[in-house]
């Protein structure tokens, strides 16, 4: 593709992603079976992982969407975590699955949990894509992880760096000359 030579490595491939993306949807058909999920994804970069990981759950199910401020167009986030665009859904009484794509210094999570536990669900659990437990300044609890990768910054499969690369259909590394590291 087009962003190839931005690319130092590629971390996982379209059909490694594929694959594990499968087995979290399967476990979590199990786990909550006779059960109605709501899963509950945070923009932007969760959105191809929630698409994806939605359609391997063979449960009823309902979505929502919130967003929250993060790393504007650097790559490590801030302790200030704000909500840009709040849930359309009232969450009081639901088993709410949060879907992240990557859980980094947790600050994003610990804050959005913090938020909509107050809000009631019957259950909340927490399904992230990739971890970077090296880079942890909140403590956030996990329930399902599709990788736990080292300290780099990853681009492609919904994940950006300045708004580009979502679009990737694998997970790379970015080269640091391209953000200036
Ligand atoms: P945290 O608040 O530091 O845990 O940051 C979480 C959010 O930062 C993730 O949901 C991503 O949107 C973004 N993020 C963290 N690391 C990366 C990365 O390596 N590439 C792209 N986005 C990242
Ligand atoms: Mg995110």
């Amino acid at each position: 593709m087009l962003f190839d030579k931005d690319m130092q490595e590629i971390l996982y491939s379209e059909e490694q992603l594929k694959a594990r993306v499968a087995e979290l949807g399967a476990q979590i058909t199990k786990d909550y079976a006779g059960q109605e999920i709501m899963l509950l994804s945070v923009l932007r970069g969760a959105f191809v992982f929630m698409a994806d990981l939605a359609r391997t759950i063979d449960l009823p199910m309902t979505l929502d969407f919130m967003a929250v401020s993060s790393y504007g167009k650097g790559t490590s986030s801030s302790g200030q975590v704000q909500i840009t665009k709040d849930l359309t859904e009232d969450i009081s009484g639901r088993h709410v699955l949060v879907v992240e794509d990557i859980l980094d210094s947790g600050n994003t999570l610990h804050y959005l949990l913090k938020i909509l536990e107050q809000r009631h669900p019957a259950s909340i659990k927490v399904c992230t894509l990739l971890d970077k437990p090296d880079r942890r300044v909140k403590p956030v609890h996990v329930d399902y992880t599709g990788f736990t990768i080292p300290d780099a910054f990853v681009v492609g499969y919904g994940m950006d760096y300045a708004e580009k690369y979502r679009n990737l259909p694998y997970l790379g590394i970015l080269k640091p000359e391209v953000y200036g590291g």
